[in-house]
């Protein structure tokens, strides 16, 4: 893919029409059953093949192979997925009955952190990668229900998360969203695209929850978080959310979930172990209480443990 290539002019206020990379919101205006890769339960055999953006532009939309925002969408009690989604979701969840728990408490970390780090931190800038399809809280929301003038760019690849993209620019008067139709392998075309509405002289909160294990080889997404790092001040944050097959936290079964959606389901995922996550971490510093299941990350009571690991860290 080129960069250059990537990079279409802003357009503000109304939806875009689809060949449109970057849209903003200021002022509120607003078994058998696809594809046949095959893949280890861990996702890294050599015939899955890591998930791009096509070179030409942004896949189209497939509703014969079920996509993981649409699936997500499903888990969490969305209506926006298709039918070949709710099939591959209840197929997944019948293997590993955790994953709806996972993905709804995944959806509450990321409000907790939000309001965290908003209320908390003063936090005023958002990059939330991997953004999904929008849902009742989105970013923006939470935060700019603390901080009007709070201002967030959401990044995703997938053509249905574009296509919805208009309810993720509600923004307040006084802040701002933007969309950017772009792919997490490329930080810098994220980073130069998102310096159109963030000030990256400012603490930023890189949000990258459940998309780093679409990155299927573990030095490639350590490059890519410390790439979206660099490119950010110090005190800014990375909020990150993860699968992992550890035992402890409950995650064997995720092995062969992983490998069925693998071989019937896309983008290709991997689970990774709690040290192989601490590693995105690395030189950062961890906000308390660290690397947890995302579902106890300051949480009030405690409650139950999902395989799915959260963290905050701030850059010193
Ligand atoms: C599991 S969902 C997580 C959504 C949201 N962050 C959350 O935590 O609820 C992962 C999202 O990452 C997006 N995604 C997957 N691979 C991507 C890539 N290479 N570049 C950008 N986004 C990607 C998917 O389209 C999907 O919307």
């Amino acid at each position: 893919m080129t960069p250059a290539g990537r990079s279409r002019p802003l357009r503000t206020g109304r939806f875009p029409v689809s060949r449109d990379r970057v849209i903003t919101g200021r002022h509120n205006d607003g078994g058998g059953l696809g594809a046949a890769a095959r893949a280890s339960p861990q996702g890294r055999s050599a015939d899955v093949s890591e998930n791009r953006t096509p070179s030409n532009g942004s896949p189209a939309l497939d509703t014969t192979v079920a996509h993981n925002a649409r699936v997500w969408n499903y888990w969490i009690g969305g209506k926006d997925n298709y039918e070949v989604d709710q099939r591959v979701g209840e197929h997944v969840a019948g293997m590993f009955p955790v994953i709806r728990d996972v993905a709804r408490a995944d959806r509450a970390f990321l409000g907790r952190a939000v309001r965290w780090l908003t209320a908390g931190r003063g936090v005023r800038q958002f990059l939330d990668i991997g953004t999904g399809l929008p849902t009742v809280d989105n970013t923006h929301e939470i935060a700019q229900r603390i901080a009007p003038d709070a201002r967030v760019v959401y990044v995703d690849n997938d053509p249905i998360v574009l296509a919805h993209a208009r309810t993720l620019l509600t923004s307040t008067p006084e802040g701002a969203t933007a969309y950017l139709d772009a792919d997490v392998h490329d930080p810098e075309v994220i980073v130069e695209r998102a310096a159109e509405t963030l000030d990256l002289g400012r603490p930023v909160a890189v949000m990258m929850l459940g998309i780093l294990n679409f990155v299927l080889d573990t030095d490639k997404a350590r490059d890519i978080v410390r790439r979206l790092m660099a490119a950010v001040p110090s005190g800014s944050f990375l909020v990150l959310t993860h699968p992992t097959a550890d035992a402890d936290l409950g995650g064997e079964g995720n092995a062969a979930a992983m490998e069925f959606w693998n071989r019937n389901a896309t983008p290709p995922i991997t689970a990774r172990s709690r040290a192989e996550i601490a590693a995105f971490l690395e030189g950062l510093d961890l906000v308390e209480p660290g690397l947890v299941p995302c579902s106890q990350w300051r949480a009030d009571g405690s409650p139950a443990v999902v395989p799915q690991f959260g963290a905050v860290a701030v850059k010193p």
